[in-house]
């Protein structure tokens, strides 16, 4: 059984690319493998969130993850910094990251062009904090995305490096998680490639369905094909994409053969059809992440019971390192 884990920082709501990247892919793993779900709370703090929501984002993230089918049962799902081990670690693997190294990784300097004021030492290290959540646990995979690869690149370099320096073969190889299918990529409603919260051409998981309706009603379309058999444009390829996704294949078919025969005025229609498909698929998702979400006793639970199992996972791997690296109790 291989080791598969997954961090995701709270910043803000699940939305439907997340669902079907990520979401629908995890509930498979979760059935195969032994796999570490958690919040990075702490890797959120190189932005100094307001203390009031970082909790609010760390119980949304929790709820929706809860909501979506990840199960405490068949996975360990945890909050970082319930795991104090991690803090430990990370410190002791601080020692062998060099600044030069540092410094030349992408995320670092795009940051540190973006935020100029705050290029703080958390930021600079945080290669080294994602380093030890997969090293922690001697994670095989780590389903993470195409900005998180170099991430992923100096996790190998750090296990390489301590096993080298202390003569050992200890940590593992953690490599990306290859998922058996291409990527549903969901692309956004505004014409561009990718469904994002930062581009703000998102549905939330939790969006109510009036919400829906109105997002998916303001997709960018134009007059209607210029023509029989013409190709689409971006923007309404990007439709069909997610309609795809959410409709049956007799719906996709249908507007498919309504743009190849040149026909206009359907678009309404379409964009109804999708935005009630979506709320389909979306709404069960939504009543249970409000009925978790105001669930303190099994938030409680599920994050208590969470934090003891990756405690344990964790412990033992600091309790190897720090004998490898020659600290003796008395
Ligand atoms: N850096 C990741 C991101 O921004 C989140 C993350 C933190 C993570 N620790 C991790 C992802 C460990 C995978 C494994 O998306």
């Amino acid at each position: 059984m291989k080791t598969v884990l997954s961090g995701i920082r709270p910043t803000g709501n699940l939305h439907l690319g997340n669902y079907y990247g990520a979401m629908v892919n995890f509930l498979k793993m979760q059935e195969e493998n032994k796999c570490f779900f958690f919040i990075a709370d702490w890797h959120s703090l190189t932005t100094h969130p307001d203390p009031k929501m970082l909790h609010v984002n760390v119980r949304n993230v929790l709820s929706e993850y809860l909501a979506c089918g990840l199960d405490p049962e068949k996975a360990t799902i945890y909050i970082q910094s319930d795991v104090p081990e991690i803090a430990e670690l990370y410190l002791l693997l601080n020692m062998h990251a060099y600044l030069g190294e540092l410094e030349k990784t992408v995320s670092f300097k795009e940051k540190a062009r973006q935020n100029p004021d705050n290029v703080n030492a958390g930021l600079l290290t945080y290669p080294v904090l994602m380093a030890t959540d997969i090293l922690i646990h001697n994670a095989d995979y780590v389903p993470v995305g195409k900005d998180q690869e170099q991430h992923l690149e100096m996790t190998r370099n750090y296990a390489n490096r301590f096993n080298y320096k202390y003569g050992t073969d200890y940590f593992k190889q953690p490599t990306a998680y290859n998922f058996d299918q291409e990527l549903i990529k969901i692309p956004g409603l505004d014409g561009s490639g990718k469904m994002g919260k930062s581009e703000g051409n998102c549905i939330y998981l939790i969006d109510e369905p009036k919400e829906i309706e109105k997002k998916v009603k303001r997709a960018l379309t134009d007059n209607g094909p210029e023509g029989a058999n013409t190709p689409k444009p971006d923007y309404i390829e990007n439709l069909f994409t997610i309609l795809k996704v959410v409709s049956t294949p007799d719906v996709v078919a249908y507007y498919d053969n309504l743009w190849n025969s040149g026909a206009t005025k359907w678009y309404g229609n379409m964009k109804k059809q999708l935005a009630e498909d979506i709320i389909k698929v979306t709404s069960p998702i939504r009543e249970r992440i409000n009925d978790i979400k105001n669930d303190a006793a099994y938030l409680h639970k599920v994050a208590k019971e969470g934090a003891e199992k990756a405690r344990e996972s964790a412990g033992k791997t600091l309790q190897d390192v720090r004998e490898i690296m020659g600290f003796k109790s008395f």
